[in-house]
């Protein structure tokens, strides 16, 4: 196996040849990979090209090269395409983050990737989440969420929005990037499924942990504040809801707004889910996988099926979450088949993985 030649870091005294430069535009090259939380991985990679047209919200599709994937035990240690929330550097403009969600055998294995790696990257593609002047907006996140909210908070506060984050984790450890998500929200209510709450660190956050929504109506009632105190941002005053996560986050905000917080919420305030459908070619139209229906609330009846990954950001009423959580479903006993697979190979093998 012959190995990607690498061209190296351009050398100043010398003018680079037109293939070297292509090379160093289009060749999408690891810097860093970093764990950030038991299952939270962050891959640096510096592509210039790409880097410069990232806006908030879009992803990648990712693989590791066929070539380069080690064989352990007759398996090929490749990934199947990851869709991966790209983050921009704030230091450097010609690298990029991809944040890797450890949810089965192809996204574990992202974890083995090292600095100087050639990767397979496509896009950015998806379509950025508009973004609105002047408004208020509730931020309901989970751990994907936070991957967006790294840029989408601080495009949102950029454009003179007022950012109400409820940022869920299922525990305390699976928090990351920390100030960047202070960065990009005015308050953050930090939300824990279960055990001990995230201690806030800036005096107008929040924490609690328990069930979701009953954390954002306890916010709403006041009890999360010092005696006597309202809320910085009364539900009423909300003009957009903006629901990145699982199925289940989105199901849980979507019952919730028409119904346990219904009277909480203005009639007109619009609310939009991001929808993290299965994905494949990521190129907006053409193999289908990422198909998902829409419904008319009133009526329960399905009205059109769209291409997610052309615009994963829907008006939430609309969206088919029954359908949804059908087709994430799809593959699941070949998924966890993979994932035990991979555990038993991982111990048969010194491969190296952060
Ligand atoms: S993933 Fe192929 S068309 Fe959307």
């Amino acid at each position: 196996m012959e190995p990607i030649p690498s061209y190296g870091a351009p050398q100043a005294d010398r003018p680079l040849s037109l293939t070297v430069r292509k090379t160093e535009a289009w060749q999408p090259r690891v810097t860093q990979v970093k764990r950030h939380s038991p299952s939270v991985v962050e891959i640096e990679v510096r592509a210039p090209l790409a880097a410069r047209n990232l806006r908030p919200s879009q992803f990648f599709r990712m693989q590791n090269f066929e070539r380069l994937s080690p064989v352990v035990e007759g398996s090929r240690l490749q990934t199947e395409a990851l869709a991966l929330t790209g983050v921009r550097n704030e230091h450097d403009p010609e690298r990029l983050s991809l944040m890797v969600l450890e949810v089965g055998a192809s996204s574990r294995l992202a974890a083995t990737l090292h600095a100087g790696d050639p990767i397979v990257l496509m896009g950015p593609t998806g379509k950025p989440t508009d973004i609105p002047h002047n408004e208020t907006i509730l931020v309901a996140g989970g751990r994907r969420g936070a991957a967006v909210m790294m840029m989408l908070g601080s495009a949102l506060r950029a454009a003179g929005n007022r950012v109400l984050y409820f940022a869920g984790f299922r525990t305390a450890d699976e928090l990351y990037m920390r100030e960047r998500l202070e960065h990009g929200a005015d308050t953050i209510v930090w939300c824990t499924a279960s055990g001990p709450a995230i201690i806030p660190h800036r005096p107008q956050d929040r924490s609690m942990s328990g069930d979701f929504i009953e954390i954002v109506q306890r916010y709403a009632d006041g009890a999360l504040e010092p005696q006597g105190q309202a809320p910085a941002f009364p539900l009423d005053s909300i003009d957009r809801i903006l629901a990145i996560g699982s199925e289940r986050l989105l199901r849980m905000v979507q019952e919730a707004r028409t119904g346990r917080l219904s009277g909480y919420f203005c009639k007109d305030v619009r609310a939009i889910g991001s929808v993290g459908s299965p994905m494949q070619c990521m190129l907006q139209g053409v193999c289908a996988q990422c198909l998902q229906w829409q419904r008319d609330p009133a009526t329960g009846r399905r009205t059109r099926a769209v291409f997610s990954c052309a615009g994963q950001d829907q008006p939430l009423d609309w969206v088919d979450l029954d359908n949804l959580d059908a087709r994430l479903a799809q593959n699941r006993v070949q998924e966890r088949l993979s994932d035990a697979w991979l555990d038993y190979l991982f111990t048969r093998t010194g491969i190296v993985r952060v």
